[in-house]
């Protein structure tokens, strides 16, 4: 469990808001953008006429993607205020945003959902497992949550060992049994997030009455190298994983 408070995780995040809404509106955004849309849209598969629940949501520009694909209904939760009022400046008719911690979704009915995503979230969690518990109960029988997340390799810690003159040599994989907090650097500001085993999350899964249906590790083409340069290490190691899990209709 995290020594980390709850204020003290939201506050990291509202210390990155303005960064992180400015790149979202304005950026290249070549993670989403050129890496992970694409096999999430993918595993979210037909979305047209559903109610849909997005974890973490942000500035909200999966769930915009989502109700422009045709979801009846989309709503998207968010512990940072400022992301949810970014999100809820560019609101549309079918999607609607709430501050909201994902770790207790009590306020939401249960088999109220088709889908539930989790875009790079649950590394933010110190309770995944109360979050996948939530989402399993609001979900419909029948219905799929997809997950996103740093792949457990790369959450684990340990950057590129690079040469003198820097060139990347290979990724350090180290610590990985040790799980729990981890502190980064991002957009200048430090923050904390989790690491987990793929065994755990899977297990957890598992466990929380979920059906594992597929396991993406994305990476890129060469094509998709070209329009995005930026994205060369995803040719060489996984840094994101996407899981697609489903509650069985019995
Ligand atoms: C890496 S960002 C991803 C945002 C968005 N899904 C995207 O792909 O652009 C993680 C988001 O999770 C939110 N978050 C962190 N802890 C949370 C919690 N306990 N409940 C709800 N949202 C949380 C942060 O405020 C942040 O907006």
């Amino acid at each position: 469990m995290s020594c980390v408070s709850r204020e003290d995780l939201q506050s990291e995040w509202l210390a990155l808001a303005p960064a992180w809404i400015k790149e979202a509106r304005e950026g290249r955004n070549p993670t989403r953008n050129g890496l992970l849309d694409e096999p999430m849209l993918a595993a979210c598969g037909d979305v047209r006429g559903l109610r849909v629940l997005d974890c973490g949501c942000g500035e909200g520009r999966f769930c915009r993607i989502l109700a422009e694909r045709g979801a009846d209904y989309v709503l998207g939760l968010d512990l940072c205020p400022p992301m949810i009022e970014a999100a809820q400046a560019l609101q549309g008719d079918r999607d609607e945003y709430r501050v909201a911690d994902v770790q207790d979704l009590s306020f939401l009915a249960d088999e109220s959902f088709d889908l539930a995503v989790s875009y790079l979230n649950q590394c933010d969690l110190p309770d995944f497992e109360a979050n996948t518990r939530e989402v399993w109960r609001v979900l419909k029988k029948g219905g799929r949550f997809v997950i996103a997340n740093l792949h457990p390799m790369r959450s684990a810690g340990g950057g590129w060992h690079r040469t003198p003159d820097g060139k990347k040599q290979h990724v350090i994989l180290d610590n990985y049994f040790d799980e729990g907090e981890r502190r980064w650097k991002m957009m200048g500001v430090d923050f904390t997030n989790f690491h987990r085993t793929l065994s755990t999350y899977i297990q957890t899964f598992l466990n929380e009455g979920f059906v594992l249906e597929g396991l993406i590790e994305p990476t890129v083409s060469d094509e998709r190298l070209a329009e995005y340069p930026e994205l060369d290490d995803e040719q060489r190691v996984p840094n994101f994983i996407i899981y697609q899990l489903l509650k069985e209709t019995k």
